[in-house]
């Protein structure tokens, strides 16, 4: 398949051909997260304007061309500032595109998991969907809540 306009020319995902979306790093903020556990994270859950317009108004499900993405830092503590906690090397970016013809299968969700701008494997691509349709389910199967 072609790749579209809003697309970057880099390798698609296994199982969906979702691919880094041009600009994201552009789009506005939907809200943080921090991962305590074994990844010891911070993160950014960005969207395009779709996506915001839809948080904005409360439409679910998503409409398709919404398109979420998770950014993900190591969490450094700040050698500037005790207690202080900042962003180090970046990990993954994660991507969520609406397409609910060619995703029908997912949810109408495509998947796509970057490390250095490269898609992962196929395995790590199976896991997306179950896990996110296992507890946000009533969500459109999306996490992340606007953050006030
Ligand atoms: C074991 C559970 C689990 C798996 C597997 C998983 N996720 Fe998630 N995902 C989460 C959780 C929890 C969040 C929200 C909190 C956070 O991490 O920031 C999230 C958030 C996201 C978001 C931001 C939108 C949202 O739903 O909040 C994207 C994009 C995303 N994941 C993509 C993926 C991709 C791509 C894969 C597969 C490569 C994947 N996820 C696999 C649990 C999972």
């Amino acid at each position: 398949m072609a790749p579209t306009a809003s697309q970057a020319d880099e390798d698609g995902s296994p199982v969906f051909g979702v691919k880094m979306p041009v600009g994201y790093r552009q789009w506005e903020l939907i809200a943080p997260s921090h991962e305590a556990g074994d990844f010891n994270e911070l993160r950014g859950i960005l969207g395009n304007s779709i996506a915001m317009a839809a948080y904005r108004e409360g439409t679910l499900p998503f409409p398709d061309g919404a398109i979420l993405a998770k950014l993900a830092w190591k969490r450094e503590p700040s050698s500037e500032f005790p207690g202080a906690f900042v962003p180090g090397h970046a990990t993954t970016v994660q991507i969520m595109v609406k397409d609910s013809k060619r995703y029908a299968s997912t949810g109408g969700w495509g998947f796509g998991r970057f490390v250095g701008g490269k898609p992962v494997d196929r395995a790590q691509h199976e896991t997306c969907f179950g896990c996110h349709d296992a507890h946000v389910k009533n969500h459109d199967i999306v996490f992340t809540r606007f953050a006030p």
